[in-house]
């Protein structure tokens, strides 16, 4: 037998005999109790696509003692992650306890180990992915981390695979279900914002800090991640501007709506010219936009692409049982490489090395947009005189102006739409107007989008 007949020999062995895959979950909590229920519920399929057993053959958790709500042997918990770390026969290690420390040092030695890693961690992966997939390149290892972006939807294998042909124009994402959530029990039903965030914490939407979800600073580690992939870079999270929906309030909600608007936690990138624009923030939507239709915890994500145009990807973006298919299914992606003896097939970000870039990032002070504002005034002639002065000397235009209530003497909202303004201009104005002994309130601003990437 020659060399190379014996070295297909051996590789067509190993697969035969590898009927079993072993593998090791850390982080009992929300998501881990998922991955656990669908490797059960859904072993059949699995193994039957897979043509292998994934075996689930340690879970380490803080706490073993808690009831999980799903039965699985006592021998094979731990309060140890390092059990699973350094067991040889764990070939894939899930980590599903969030957080930078220790989950970061815990997935560097699982690399270090030779193991390959799936994870939901998105934190860490937008601040410490570039250390955490160069450890996984040096160790010929996989990184799954599907279920960081949009629970649920296959997005990041969209943008690795199936969109790999393209130069990505634009993203424009709802990408936090908590957020969502929120804003929609508060347009479609009147909810309160705390009762709401309550709900969605129930329901094990929220992150461990839910100002997370409120602030749009989740929403920030998934565009940074989404970033990363479609322009080959390394994004710093402090270059994307980030603010939340904590002060959008019914009463904005209620404005938008009349003027066929509705309210959402937005996450928008794109290129032109080689630089980035990476913002989050909510904003006003066309009402009869497809994303503006995206209810509840459910997430979606426009991108166009220059080959393929638009393309819209659409599901539940949070929870246990969507967010561990996409768990599960980055496991099954690596058992295949490991039947085949392969890892890496396709890079971590699915960019060589070589390839990966800085890029400029736009300022949000140069953005042009229109704005719906919100002003909180005195009742009494002239208010909206002076502040209407003010936006003039800021070259900011008025599209419309709403005064609905009122009460001599007391408090009324002006709600005053703008043509595109640029951002700086309005800051400057908001801050002039915000000093004056009529205005009494901090002023509420949302950008508005029209296009939202849509047409060409
Ligand atoms: P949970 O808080 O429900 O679960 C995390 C679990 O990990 C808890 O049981 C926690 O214990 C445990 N844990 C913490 N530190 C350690 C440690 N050192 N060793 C072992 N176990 C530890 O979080 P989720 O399941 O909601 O989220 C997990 C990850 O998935 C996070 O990165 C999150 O951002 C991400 N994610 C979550 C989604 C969701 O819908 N919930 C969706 C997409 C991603 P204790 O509670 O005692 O601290
Ligand atoms: N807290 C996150 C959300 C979990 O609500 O979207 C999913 O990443």
């Amino acid at each position: 037998m020659g060399k190379l007949q014996l070295l297909i020999f051996v590789v067509h062995y190993k697969i035969a005999i590898m009927q079993k895959i072993n593998i090791g979950l850390i982080g009992f909590g929300t998501v881990g109790t998922g991955v656990v229920k669908v490797l059960r519920e859904n072993a059949k399929t699995i193994q039957d696509r897979l043509g292998a057993e994934v075996v689930l053959k340690r879970i380490a958790d803080k706490d073993i003692a808690r009831d999980r709500g799903v039965e699985v042997e006592k021998s094979i918990l731990t309060a140890d992650a390092n059990e699973i770390i350094n067991d040889p026969s764990i070939s894939i290690v899930i980590e599903l306890m969030g957080g930078i420390e220790p989950a970061k040092t815990f997935i560097l030695k699982v690399l270090n180990n030779k193991k390959h890693v799936v994870t939901a961690n998105k934190a860490l992966l937008s601040q410490h992915g570039e250390e955490i997939f160069k450890t996984a390149s040096a160790n010929n290892a996989d990184v799954g981390f599907e279920a960081s972006v949009g629970g649920g939807i296959p997005i990041i294998k969209a943008l690795k695979e199936g969109l790999v042909a393209n130069k990505i124009n634009s993203i424009y994402g709802i990408i936090n279900g908590t957020a969502n959530y929120i804003l929609s029990k508060m347009t479609n039903e009147g909810g309160k914002f705390e009762d709401v965030l309550k709900k969605a914490q129930e329901k094990g939407y929220a992150e461990a800090d839910p100002t997370y979800d409120v602030e749009g600073i989740d929403t920030a580690h998934k565009l940074a991640i989404l970033i990363n992939l479609a322009y080959g870079t390394y994004i710093k999270l402090g270059d994307i501007y980030t603010q939340g929906i904590s002060k959008i309030t019914p009463l904005d909600i209620k404005f938008a709506k009349e003027f066929g608007y509705k309210i959402k936690l937005l996450a928008i990138a794109n290129e032109e010219g080689g630089k980035i624009e990476a913002r989050v923030h909510a904003t006003m939507i066309p009402a009869n936009h497809l994303l503006a239709m995206v209810d509840g915890v459910y997430n979606a994500i426009h991108l166009k692409g220059n080959a393929v145009g638009s393309v819209m990807f659409y599901g539940r973006g949070a929870g246990m049982m969507p967010t561990a298919s996409a768990v599960v299914a980055d496991v099954v992606d690596i058992c295949r490489n490991l039947k085949k003896g392969a890892a890496q097939r396709v890079l971590p970000l699915s960019w060589t090395d070589e390839s990966i870039r800085k890029v400029e990032i736009k300022d949000i002070e140069n953005l042009e947009t229109p704005y719906y504002l919100r002003f909180s005034v005195l009742d009494k002639p002239g208010v909206l005189s002076k502040i209407s002065g003010v936006l003039g000397n800021h070259n900011i235009s008025i599209l419309s102006v709403i005064q609905k209530d009122r009460k001599v003497g007391g408090a009324v909202p002006i709600v005053i739409m703008t043509h595109l303004a640029k951002e700086k201009e309005l800051m400057a104005a908001l801050g002039e107007i915000d000093k004056m002994d009529v205005v009494l309130d901090k002023t509420v601003y949302v950008r508005i989008e029209e296009g939202l990437g849509v047409g060409d």
